[in-house]
């Protein structure tokens, strides 16, 4: 496993690295977690990343009883989580990132994971309603109190970000060093575009999710929904038009060969060409079971095949010219 900077800061992501979003609490119990956790881990993975919201807080809960059942050195780990929704109705609980909430909300997260710190803290979306400052001078806060290391943004415009790290500068405060933005071979505009600069000047770092495309780039929706796929389950019917758009499965079919001459998967190689562009510090993989954690990993292999020329065959099968954006 190759290590990464986490941006222009001093921590070290393993470039493949494993999220809990959809699959804990309701895929996946905690003795196929710690099953999962463990196969990432024994390849070199070391960051797993959660949220408060997923599943409602269960999904946090999920990952410290597995960390407990595994009893890895904390050093040797980094967990991440993220505020923004919540999971509680009221005025100051939902839809913010005040003072009050983020304060609150990691005590919370940090009571479900059964952890004193987690490592990564993200902003999951931006609050247009709170003033940045606040936001920041909760962040720097909770770094401040050793209940997070290092906090980042989830989604926020390029602007955003940037209004956010100079409020912090200007004031002497823990700037966010890193955003979790979805990046995969059909979602690229925002991290190739957008974030150029923040990326040139401000060495932020990126963690990127959904590298298959909630699997759609497996190829195993090429052929309508498979009942034990994320797009059968109860509560993503909301996937399942992305999932199935004849369009997408095109671009997927047309993608078939090359992984074959490859002598690799489809997933492989869709995870492989996340790991290509040097602005994405660790592409955050998601998996229902072992054996996908298994071939996931594998991708670590595949980048190398992936020459400028293959670089250039996929945009050119994708139908993608990288200086228009898409
Ligand atoms: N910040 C944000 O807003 C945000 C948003 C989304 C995700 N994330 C983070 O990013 C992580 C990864 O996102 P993601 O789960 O959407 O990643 P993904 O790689 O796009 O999708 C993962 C899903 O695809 C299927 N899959 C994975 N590998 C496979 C394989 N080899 N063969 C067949 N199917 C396979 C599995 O679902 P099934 O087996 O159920 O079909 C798996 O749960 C999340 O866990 C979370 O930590 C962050």
């Amino acid at each position: 496993m190759n290590y990464r900077h986490l941006g222009r800061s001093g921590l070290k992501v393993s470039e493949l690295s494993f999220g809990s979003w959809v699959t804990f609490s309701t895929q996946v119990d905690v003795d196929s977690a710690a099953e999962c956790m463990a196969a990432a881990y024994e390849q070199g993975v070391n960051f797993f990343d959660n949220a408060e919201v997923y599943a409602g807080g269960q999904s946090e809960e999920v990952m410290g009883a597995a960390l407990r059942k595994l009893g890895w050195r904390r050093s040797s780990y980094l967990v991440s989580t993220k505020f923004y929704w919540g999971i509680n109705q009221g005025p100051n609980e939902e839809n913010t990132l005040s003072r009050k909430r983020l304060i609150e909300g990691l005590q919370g997260s940090l009571k479900r994971f059964g952890l004193d710190y987690v490592d990564l803290v993200f902003c999951h979306r931006p609050d247009p309603t709170t003033p940045v400052e606040e936001t920041v001078r909760a962040m720097h806060s909770l770094i401040e109190w050793g209940q997070a290391l290092y906090w980042g943004t989830s989604e926020w415009s390029a602007a955003e970000i940037v209004a956010a790290i100079e409020i912090a500068e200007k004031h002497h405060l823990h700037r966010p060093v890193m955003e979790q933005p979805q990046y995969n071979l059909l979602v690229r505009e925002r991290v190739e575009k957008e974030y150029a600069r923040v990326f040139r000047d401000y060495g932020y770092g990126a963690t990127t999710w959904s590298p298959l495309a909630s699997g759609l780039l497996t190829g195993k929706y090429n052929n309508g929904i498979p009942a034990d796929s994320r797009g059968a389950l109860k509560g993503y019917e909301w996937l399942q038009g992305d999932l199935t758009r004849p369009e997408s499965i095109g671009r997927v079919r047309a993608l078939e060969p090359l992984a074959a001459e490859l002598g690799c998967t489809l997933a492989q190689l869709a995870i492989a060409w996340c790991l290509k562009n040097p602005d994405v510090s660790t592409v955050i993989t998601g998996a229902s079971r072992v054996s996908q954690v298994r071939e996931n990993m594998g991708a670590e292999a595949v980048a190398g095949a992936l020459t400028p020329q293959v670089l250039a065959r996929i945009d050119e099968i994708l139908g993608n010219n990288p200086n228009k954006g898409n």
